[in-house]
């Protein structure tokens, strides 16, 4: 089985605007399917730094001079960037979320599909998995993250019925909390209401929305003007910080005006692109797909 099959390559391949002797950053390298095709594109001269927080990503590593991969989370990315020296990039795309290798790994624990311990680590070495989400934190807090991150309306009754379950036998794997679930998974929507249930945990144990809004406020100041930002989400809490940021510079609420009434945004934002009815249909996992891509102006 491959280990992902890249979404929207050359589209957001395309978005970089590769100049042949430019610094580019993938923050998201996986399988590397992105990675390659930037150095498809990168003269002899250029560069390609690529981050993945999962050592499982490691073995995809390309051997090529151009190219070094960084075992780190991409909310470190200057940080790391600065290691090898480098301050300024010609550009940075980001391919958000969990590879295809991360879902069917059943021990990995991300998917409904399979029987497995609650995990949904991408980074094998940190302490919070889904497990310590589902049996350690309060009724509350587990209500907020299956509304916020799940979009689940009655939150507070999964909540409540979690919090029962685990006070006769602690939940541990990714079927004890269906079972422990079942009386709201009617047979009809239950893979549904699952997914939402494994976003809302995977999204908490991997902070994946500090991340991303830490890794953003970061590309700012790596890109040089007229460098470019290319990235692509999953779901809507992501594309909404993706597409405020681009838009504005901010998460929340509106930029300053100056005396003159103008504003000044760090990006030029450029139009949503979505897959084609044929990708979709050879690769299921791009259905949801939403690229943004943006030029860093000087603001
Ligand atoms: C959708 S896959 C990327 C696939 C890749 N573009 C390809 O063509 O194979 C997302 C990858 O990003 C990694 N990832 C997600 N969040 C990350 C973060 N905050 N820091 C570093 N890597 C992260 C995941 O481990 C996963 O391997």
């Amino acid at each position: 089985m491959s280990y992902h099959n890249p979404v929207l390559l050359f589209e957001s391949v395309d978005g970089l605007d590769i100049v042949q002797d430019g610094v580019y950053v993938d923050v998201t390298f996986g399988g590397g399917g992105h990675s390659k095709e930037i150095l498809k594109r990168l003269g002899a001269d250029g560069k390609l730094f690529a981050f993945d927080q999962d050592e499982d990503a490691l073995k995809n590593s390309i051997n090529d001079g151009r190219f070094t991969l960084i075992h780190e989370n991409f909310r470190y990315v200057k940080r790391f960037l600065r290691f090898y020296g480098i301050k300024k990039v010609n550009g940075i795309l980001a391919d958000l979320g969990v590879s295809s290798h991360q879902f069917d790994e059943a021990s990995r624990g991300f998917s409904t599909r399979f029987d497995a311990d609650l995990d949904m680590r991408m980074f094998k070495g940190s302490k919070k998995n889904a497990a310590h989400i589902i049996n350690k934190y309060s009724q509350e807090r587990l209500a907020d993250i299956l509304f916020l991150y799940g979009d689940l309306r009655n939150s507070r009754a999964l909540a409540k019925q979690i919090v029962e379950s685990r006070n006769e036998e602690s939940i541990q794997t990714s079927f004890q909390l269906k079972e422990a679930l079942q009386k709201f998974l009617p047979k009809s929507k239950e893979h549904k209401i699952l997914a939402q249930i494994f976003q809302a945990i995977r999204i908490e144990v991997n902070e994946e929305l500090d991340a991303l809004k830490e890794f953003l406020l970061q590309t700012e100041e790596l890109l040089d003007v007229g460098g470019k930002l290319s990235v692509i989400s999953y779901h809507s809490l992501e594309d909404r910080l993706v597409k405020r940021y681009v838009r504005s510079g901010l998460f929340e609420g509106e930029p300053e005006k100056d005396f003159y009434g103008n504003i000044t945004v760090p990006f030029k934002k450029g139009k949503l692109i979505t897959p084609s009815k044929i990708e979709i249909k050879e690769n299921n996992r791009a259905r949801s797909a939403k690229l943004r891509i943006a030029t860093r102006i000087d603001g």
